[in-house]
């Protein structure tokens, strides 16, 4: 609401935070908003039991396998984001295990209720073994910190996880390969909201072909969590005048959690 001067400010800090840097906030505003009231954690929904390779066994990495009936199973019902994690760090499932420097599983509170999903790793992810530690990954922060949460209230993943060469896009071998580990991911975390950066996230998540800017700015349902697309923060620094768009999304789901 324009007249609201909570919510105004809220925008304020929000594109300051971005870059705008004509928008001067007025010192009382840099009061703490209050946090919204914790949420006791939804059970995650039953596992499947789990196949033949236990986790924590290493997987070999000698061959990569071009053949998906090939490949080594991602087994369901891991019982916790250690294990899987430890399970995946030795993943051989598609041709990027070969050029990794790290694998990047994502990192964040294993029971957050707000979970953020983008493409793959970048150079400086893959460098670090960390999602979203590049430029992308420093707008992405300030867009957690707008809607008063930090990278540590929420959970960051990538649908890859390993990086493309040359930062070309994923292809759908590599997207088949490493999508259980999503799935994975997801039913540990159990969050209540996830939000998709962009298309390939979006696409994945969601198993539909519609572009960003079709799906953006609305919840879809993904079982009981509440999937909200929004652009890409990669996308945000060549195209800064979107960045209004990913405010509004990005307000739905302030909105969402405090429900
Ligand atoms: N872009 C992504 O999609 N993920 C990262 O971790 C970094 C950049």
């Amino acid at each position: 609401m324009a007249n609201d001067p909570r919510k105004n400010l809220e925008e304020i800090r929000f594109f300051r935070d971005l870059g705008f840097r004509e928008v001067l906030l007025p010192s009382a505003a840099t009061a703490a908003q209050p946090a919204p009231a914790p949420r006791p954690i939804a059970p995650p929904p039953a596992a499947r039991p789990a196949a033949p390779r236990p986790p924590g066994a290493s997987a070999p990495r000698d061959a990569v396998p071009t053949d998906p009936a090939s490949r080594p199973v991602v087994p369901v019902g891991f019982p916790s984001l250690p294990s899987l994690a430890e399970f995946a760090a030795g993943c051989p499932r598609c041709k990027l295990s070969a050029s990794r420097t790290h694998l990047v599983f994502g990192q964040g509170n294993p029971k957050a209720d707000l979970m953020f999903v983008g493409e793959a790793p970048g150079a400086d992810e893959d460098a670090q073994g960390l999602a979203f530690v590049g430029r992308a990954g420093q707008l992405l922060t300030k867009i957690i910190e707008a809607i008063g949460l930090t990278r540590e209230d929420v959970f960051i993943a990538n649908v890859l996880k390993c990086r493309p060469p040359e930062n070309r896009n994923p292809e759908p071998d590599e997207v088949a390969a490493c999508l259980p580990y999503l799935r994975e991911q997801i039913r540990l975390i159990a969050p209540r909201v996830i939000v998709t950066l962009g298309t390939f996230a979006t696409q994945a998540i969601l198993e539909t072909e519609l572009s960003i800017g079709r799906l953006r700015g609305r919840f879809h349902p993904l079982g009981p969590v509440r999937v909200m697309p929004t652009y890409h923060p990669a996308f945000l620094l060549r195209s800064p005048e979107r960045k209004k768009d990913v405010w509004e999304d990005m307000k739905k789901v302030r909105e969402a959690l405090r429900e």
